[in-house]
C-alpha cells in the first residue's frame, strides 16, 4: 500500500494552495489541529497547518507520526535569509535544523545544544534533499540547502543575524523546522524542511513579511508540489 506523504506548514498562506487542489478530502481534528487526508496530484498526502512556533509544530508533528501511516514529511513554507547571498523568493532546502534559542549556557553547554541528549543537530533525509534540489532545478529557481535555524522569535535584527551567522552558520532562519526534524527523528520518519525567503530578518524584515509572505509562499508550495510530481515518475 502506498504510504502517505505528511505536508505541513505553520500558516494557512503555507498551506492554502495544497489542501485548495487536494481531492478526495476528509478532515479530523487532534491537538486542536485540523489534519486533512486526500489525494494531491494523485499522490495521498495528509496536511495539516500547525500554527507557528516549536510546540505547535511538534505536537502536529508527533499526531502525524502517531496517528497517520506516514512515509515522510516536508515541511513547507517561508523563512528569514541569514545568509548574505539569498534573494527574496530564493529557496533554502535543509540539509540539517537546530534550535537557535535552546540555551543551557549557564550549565555550561554551547547555544543550541540540548542538554543530556546526544544530539542537538537534526538531518534531513538524503534522498529527499535531493528531490526538493531536483524540483529547484526543474523550476528554475534559485536555491541553496542548507542549516535551518529555529526559535520561538521572529528575527528582524541586523546585529542578531550577524550573531546567529557567527554561532550557527545557518542560511535562514524560522519558527517550526527543527522542532519538526526531532520529533521525525525520534519516530524514525525521513523529514526535508522547504522555505522560500520572505524577509532578511532585518530591520525591515516585518514589512517585507507583509509584503512577500504569500508570494514566497507559493514559491515553496510550487517546489514541493513538482517533489511529488518527480517522485511519482519514479515510482515502480
Ligand atoms: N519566518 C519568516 N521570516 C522570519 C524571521 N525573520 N524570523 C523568524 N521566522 C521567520
Amino acid at each position: 500500500m502506498t504510504k502517505t506523504i505528511a505536508l505541513m506548514g505553520a500558516m494557512d498562506e503555507e498551506v492554502g494552495l495544497l489542501l485548495g487542489e487536494m481531492t478526495n478530502t476528509r478532515s479530523r481534528t487532534a491537538a486542536g489541529i485540523r489534519f486533512t487526508e486526500g489525494l494531491f496530484r494523485g499522490c495521498p498526502v495528509v496536511v495539516c497547518r500547525c500554527g507557528v512556533g516549536k510546540v505547535n509544530a511538534a505536537a502536529a508533528a508527533q499526531v502525524l507520526a502517531s496517528e497517520f501511516r506516514i512515509e515522510a514529511l516536508v515541511f513547507t513554507g517561508v523563512a528569514g535569509a541569514l545568509d548574505p547571498a539569498l534573494e527574496i523568493g530564493d529557496i533554502v532546502v535543509s540539509s540539517e535544523s537546530v534550535q537557535h534559542d535552546m540555551d543551557a549556557s549557564p550549565l555550561g553547554f554551547a547555544r543550541g545544544i540540548i542538554p543530556f541528549q546526544t544530539e542537538s543537530v537534526f538531518p534531513a533525509d538524503p534522498d529527499w534533499v535531493r528531490l526538493a534540489e531536483e524540483s529547484c532545478k526543474a523550476a528554475g529557481v534559485r536555491f541553496a540547502t542548507g542549516r535551518v535555524l529555529s526559535g520561538d522569535r521572529f528575527v528582524a535584527d541586523r546585529e542578531e543575524v550577524a550573531k546567529l551567522r557567527e554561532e550557527f552558520g545557518g542560511a535562514c532562519t524560522e519558527m517550526e523546522g527543527a522542532a519538526v526534524a526531532q520529533v521525525c527523528r525520534m519516530n524514525g520518519i525521513p523529514h526535508v524542511i522547504i522555505r522560500s525567503m520572505s524577509d532578511k530578518a532585518n530591520g525591515a524584515a516585518p514589512e517585507s513579511f507583509a509584503e512577500f509572505t504569500a508570494a514566497a509562499s507559493a514559491r515553496s508550495f510550487g517546489i514541493v508540489s513538482g517533489m511529488l510530481e518527480l517522485r511519482a515518475l519514479r515510482q515502480p
